[in-house]
């Protein structure tokens, strides 16, 4: 017997014309997160990984909240209206030890995760997130691949990105 070929991951693509919309996106996302969620965020340097999670805690702090791009801190931690939300930016970790010392664990139990250069976790990267990939598409404009991992491809699916998403 002949297995039904696997259903294709989740994915959607959104395009961001200008940083404005960067942002739509972002508040549009954290209405859907809640503690022990993790998004996986992709691109290369200056893709608009920071841009994206600024966006996000600024919607669930204030307009203006100082969020600094985690880039030497490797993590920075906010209290929001949707709990804890722990921000890192693994470019520059040693190895999947160091993100232990920083509260790896904690912030799994108790927080919302936004990943930069996720894929320095190794092994410790969750199989259940929610992975968006920016590529440039123009000087201010960006592409974001939205790609639903284990229970995030159901939440993917029906995920509400209309206004944003490409008919
Ligand atoms: N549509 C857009 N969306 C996001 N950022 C944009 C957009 N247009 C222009 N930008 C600019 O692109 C830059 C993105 O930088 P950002 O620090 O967010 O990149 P990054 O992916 O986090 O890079 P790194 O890997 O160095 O952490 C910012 O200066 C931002 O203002
Ligand atoms: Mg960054």
């Amino acid at each position: 017997m002949t297995q039904p070929p696997p259903s294709p991951p989740a994915r959607r693509t959104v395009l961001l014309p200008d940083e404005a919309t960067t942002a739509r996106l972002a508040q549009r996302l954290a209405s859907a997160l809640a503690p022990g969620d993790l998004m996986a965020l992709r691109g290369d340097l200056g893709a608009g990984k920071t841009a994206l999670s600024r966006a996000l805690i600024r919607a669930v702090t204030e307009e203006e909240a100082e969020v600094p791009s985690p880039t030497f801190t490797l993590v920075q931690t906010y209290e929001t209206d949707i709990g804890p939300v722990w921000h890192f930016d693994l470019y520059r970790l040693s190895g999947p030890d160091e993100v232990t010392e920083l509260g790896w664990d904690e912030a799994r139990a108790e927080a919302v995760l936004l990943v930069e250069w996720p894929d320095r976790l190794g092994p410790l990267l969750p199989a259940d997130r929610l992975d968006i990939t920016m590529t440039f598409t123009g000087p201010d404009s960006r592409q974001a691949d939205l790609i639903g991992h284990g229970m995030w491809e159901d939440r993917l699916r029906t995920f509400d990105l209309s206004g944003l998403e490409q008919p």
